[in-house]
Parts: structure tokens; sequence; C-alpha cells
């Protein structure tokens, strides 16, 4: 067998995306065994040693780490996979830049703009590969439906549409801040259903039908106070529970999205919806192997919506996996961005969504928030150049 150059890897946060990256190393070299790169587990890091211990045990890491500082500067790691809560990506990216690591970071890239263009500065300055986990691009449907989108199929692009709805907040007695709970305080998270869930959401669609150049958005704190877990005491919430914003995008199209965490019975339903003068693709989480499709132009008398299960070998990704009529899962979305990112090793190409890509979809959170508070449109700035 011929020998594989190492990707060494220092992966930093132990919770939910530790777990999926973890998973996304170590299913690849099984499934992508013509790459020349293979990712190895050197070390992994979080606070508690006997936690991290059990992770490093269970994932398969060589080592750990209780201070992500020591990871970043370990000259055995040649990536820093950062799967920390939001206001740790800056500084932990701006370290690993500076001792010339590759990073992968957690989505959103920042808490704010300001904090992404450090971040977009250090990766430049040190020339380091990156990338930003938004991972749903790399569903087949997903990928699909920009491939479809891309050959024109649609022809010219009238609607976007997408929502993120989810109901773990409804309940006051939830905290903010902490473990678990860090997402329900603005000083960790930056912006709350905007920067956690939209951001996936004005990715894909900027990804899919091109820059977003303008915005007017709502935003509402159903509950206005809650215990904060670090301080005991009740205080004010400041993350939007939920937003609704409706946009311009650069070639015409009108966009629409709503988040919240108060839609009850809706856990994580991302749903996309794209219309064009000949026709009309959209995508639910919840079924993620189907793409829904149709063509005006089909044959009146059959004319409907195709629901298209995306399991064939010429679709995205699938010649990887199973036989034609066997879907795949939300991990295996984690798994093809470690697969691209090696690849991206091997050609010298960037793994899109590079942070400077990352930071297109920064701006658009950052003018959604301003809008919602000054309710008046605000202009993005985005430059989407990315294809
Ligand atoms: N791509 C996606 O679909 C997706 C989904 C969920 C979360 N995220 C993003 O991933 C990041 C992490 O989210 P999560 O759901 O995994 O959070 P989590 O709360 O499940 O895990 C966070 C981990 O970080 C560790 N940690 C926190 N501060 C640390 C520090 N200073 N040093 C070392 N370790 C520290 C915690 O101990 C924990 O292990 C966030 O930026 C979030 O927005 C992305």
């Amino acid at each position: 067998m011929a020998t594989k150059k190492e990707l060494r890897i220092g992966l930093i946060g132990t919770g939910f995306m530790g777990r999926t990256h973890s998973n996304g190393y170590n299913r690849v070299p099984n499934f992508f065994p013509e790459l020349e790169y293979t990712p190895v587990l050197k070390a992994v890091c979080s606070r508690n040693a006997e936690k991290v211990q059990a992770f490093a045990d269970q994932w398969g890491y060589e080592s750990i780490e209780t201070d992500w500082k020591a990871l970043v500067a370990r000259d055995d790691i040649d990536a820093v996979d950062i799967c920390t809560p939001n206001d740790t990506h800056a500084e932990i990216a701006i370290a690993a830049a500076a001792e010339g690591k590759m990073i992968l970071c957690e989505k959103p890239l920042a808490r704010s703009l300001a904090e992404g263009e450090q971040m977009v500065d250090a990766v430049d300055k040190a020339g380091v590969a990156n990338t930003v986990w938004y991972n749903y691009r790399r569903l087949p449907a997903v990928s699909l439906a920009k491939q479809i989108v891309a050959s024109g199929k649609l022809g010219r692009i009238f609607h976007y549409r997408a929502n993120f709805l989810q109901d773990w907040t409804i309940n006051a007695d939830v905290p903010q801040g902490g473990t678990g709970t860090w997402r329900m305080d603005l000083e960790a998270a930056g912006s709350g259903v905007t920067g956690d869930l939209l951001a996936h959401c004005i990715d894909t669609a900027m990804w899919i039908n091109g820059g977003i150049t303008d915005v007017s958005a709502v935003t509402e704190t159903f509950v206005k106070e809650r215990m904060h877990t670090l301080t005991g005491k009740v205080q004010p919430v400041g993350i939007d529970d939920a937003c609704i914003f409706h946009c311009h995008f650069e070639n015409g199209s009108l966009g629409l999205f709503e988040s919240t965490r108060y839609a009850r019975g809706h856990k994580a339903l991302y749903t996309l919806e794209i219309n064009g003068e000949h026709a009309s693709i959209r995508w639910d989480l919840h079924d993620l192997n189907r793409l829904e499709y149709f063509d005006h132009s089909d044959e009146s008398i059959v004319r409907g919506w195709r629901s298209i299960h995306v399991t064939d070998g010429d679709q995205p990704y699938m010649d990887k996996w199973w036989v034609p009529g066997l879907g795949i899962g939300y991990e295996h979305g984690f798994v093809h961005q470690v697969a691209d990112f090696l690849k991206s090793l091997e050609t010298g190409e960037p793994c899109s969504p590079t942070f400077k890509d990352a930071l297109e979809t920064q701006k658009v959170c950052e003018a959604v928030i301003n809008s919602a508070k000054s309710r008046s449109w605000q202009d993005t700035g985005v430059e989407w150049t990315e294809k």
C-alpha cells in the first residue's frame, strides 16, 4: 500500500461538533481511499482532564490537552479544528494561524464582523489552509440543488426561501450561559438564531443563488430574562430568539428567511425552496436524501413535483457510499467536508467555504441584526465571488 501523507489533527471542544468531526476523520480513510492525505487524530482538548481522556479513548485520539494554547503550540499538530463556542473562535484561530497551523473552524466564523475580519487577516498573513464547517452544503441533495441551479434548468430565479425552526427554548426555565446553554448568552454566542441557525441558511443560499445585497429584518426575544448559569442571577436576555428577514440577491431574486427556537413541534427543521422561471426545487432536512423538483416543461398530463431520491452514483458524493437506492445521514456531510479538505491539500485549491467566504455570511448576519435594531433596510456589503 502506498504511504499516505499525514494530516495531524488537534481538535478543541468535545461536545456535539467534536463528535461529528471526529466521526468524519475516522470514516474518511475507509470511504475515500484514493486521497493522498489521511487524518491522524493526534490530540484532543477540552477543559476537564477526565472527560477529555474518555473522549480520546472513545474516538481514538493519541493524546489530550486541557488548555487549547498548549495544543495550538504543539509541533506535532498540522491542523487545528475549532469545535468550541463562538466566543473562542477568533482567539483560537488567530493563535493557531500565528503558529502556522491549518484551521478548520466551526460556524459561525465569529461573533461579529469585526472579529471575523481579524480572523481572515490572520489566515491570509499566515498563508495557512482554512475552512468553515457549513456542513449542509455537503449533503448530496443540497449539492445537487446547486448543480441543477448552476446548469440553468430553473432559468431566471425569482424566489429563494429558507426556514430553520426549533422549539427547545420555549420554557422560561432554560438558563443562559455556561456549558450546554452558551447559545442563550449574547456574550458567548454573539447573536441568537441569526448566527446559530440562519447563518447556515445564508451560507447555502449565497452558495446556490449568489450574493445577498440588502436586508430588512425583525427579531424578537420572547423570554426577556433568564437565570445566568455563570452568575446565578436572573439577567436580561440579549440574543434574538426569533428572526425573520427578507432581502434582495444580486441576481434580482427575492429572499425570505425565518428562524426561531419557538416553533413548537420542530426540533431542527431546515427547509429551502427556490422558484425559477422554468422549474422549482425544494429540500427538507428531515428527508435529507430527497430533492423535490418541478419542471414546467414536462408534458402537462404528467407534470408535477418529482421526488428525487439522491442516492445514485452519478449524484454528488454518492459513488462513495453503498448502492443506488440506499440513503445516508446527517453525519455524512461532515465526512464529506473532511474529504474535501484533504483533497484541497492535494490540489492546492481552497476548501470552500474558506474564512473569507464565511465572512460574507457574517456580513449578512450583521446587517440582519442591525436592520432589526434600526428598523431599516441595511446594505450587506457582500462581495460574493465564490462559485
Ligand atoms: N455545523 C453545524 O451544523 C453546527 C452544529 C452545532 C454547533 N455548531 C458550532 O460548533 C461550535 C460548538 O458547538 P457545540 O454544539 O459542539 O457545543 P457544545 O456545547 O456541545 O460543545 C462545546 C465544547 O467546547 C468545550 N469548550 C468550551 N470552552 C472551551 C475552552 N475555552 N477550551 C477548551 N474547550 C472548551 C466544551 O467543554 C465542550 O466540549 C459552535 O461554534 C457552534 O455554533 C455547528
